[in-house]
C-alpha cells in the first residue's frame, strides 16, 4: 500500500475516535452488520424516519438561521455533482453524448481513472468530517437543549450515519485500490460505490436539513 493509501485508510477507519462532545464519551456503533451487506442492500430507510418535534418558540429569523446546514449540504452535493459528471465523462468514452464531447479527458485511461479515484477519496475525508462533527457536536447539544425532545430523530440521523459511513469506508477503499491499480474492473467497482454514497447522502441530507431547521436556529444559532 502506498504512504498516502495507507495515510487515507487511517483518516477513513472504524469511528472508535468519535466522541460525544457533551457528555465526553465514545460514541458507539455497530459497523460490523453493516460490512457483511451488499452494496445494493444498504439503506437508510426512508419509511422509518421520525418527524421532529415542532419548537413552537421559532421564528424565521431562526429557521432562516437553521438553513446553514442546507447550505452546507449544497455545497458538498456540488462536489458530488462534479465527481459524478467525471464518472459519467469516462464512462461514455467510445460514445460521448453530444454535450460531453467538447470535453476531454486525458488519452490514457488509467489517469483517468486514477483522477476518479483521487476525488473521490478526498470526498470521503470531506464527508467522513461533515458527519462527525455533527453526530460528535451538533446532535448532543439539540438532544440536550430539546430536554429530550429530539432523542428519537437524533437516533435515527446517527443511524443513517452509521449506513453513510460504511459507504464511505467501501468508497474509500475502492478509490485506494483504483489509485493502486487503474483497471476497468476497479473503475466499476468504485463507480458503483460512488452512485450509492451520493444516493444516500442525497437522501440523508435533504431529511436532516428539513427536520433540524428550527432547533438548529433555535437552539444553537450558529453552526
Ligand atoms: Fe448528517
Ligand atoms: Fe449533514
Amino acid at each position: 500500500m502506498s504512504a498516502a493509501g495507507a495515510k487515507r485508510k487511517e483518516a477513513i477507519g472504524p469511528r472508535a475516535d468519535v466522541v460525544d462532545l457533551v457528555h465526553n464519551t465514545p460514541i458507539s456503533c455497530s459497523m460490523s452488520d453493516l460490512s457483511t451487506q451488499l452494496l445494493d442492500e444498504l439503506s437508510v430507510d426512508e419509511a422509518a424516519r421520525p418527524k421532529a418535534p415542532p419548537v413552537p418558540e421559532a421564528t424565521d429569523m431562526h429557521r432562516q438561521q437553521g438553513r446553514q446546514l442546507a447550505a452546507i449540504h449544497s455545497h458538498h452535493l456540488r462536489e458530488m455533482g462534479q465527481i459524478g459528471a467525471l464518472l459519467a465523462r469516462i464512462e461514455a468514452r467510445e460514445a460521448p453524448p453530444e454535450q460531453l464531447k467538447q470535453l476531454v479527458l486525458s488519452l490514457d485511461m488509467a489517469d483517468n481513472f486514477r483522477a476518479f479515484g483521487s476525488l473521490c477519496g478526498r470526498e470521503c475525508q470531506v464527508l467522513k468530517f461533515h458527519h462527525d462533527i455533527e453526530s460528535a457536536d451538533m446532535f448532543p447539544r439539540i438532544e440536550v437543549a430539546g430536554g429530550g425532545r429530539f432523542r428519537e430523530i437524533v437516533a435515527k440521523l446517527k443511524a443513517e450515519h452509521e449506513v453513510v459511513h460504511e459507504l464511505i469506508i467501501r468508497l474509500s477503499r475502492a478509490a485506494e485500490t483504483l489509485a493502486e491499480a487503474p483497471s476497468e474492473k476497479n473503475f466499476i467497482q468504485a463507480g458503483n460505490t460512488f452512485r450509492k454514497l451520493e444516493e444516500v447522502v442525497r437522501s440523508h441530507f435533504g431529511y436532516e436539513e428539513t427536520e433540524l431547521e428550527e432547533a438548529i436556529g433555535y437552539y444553537l444559532g450558529l453552526i
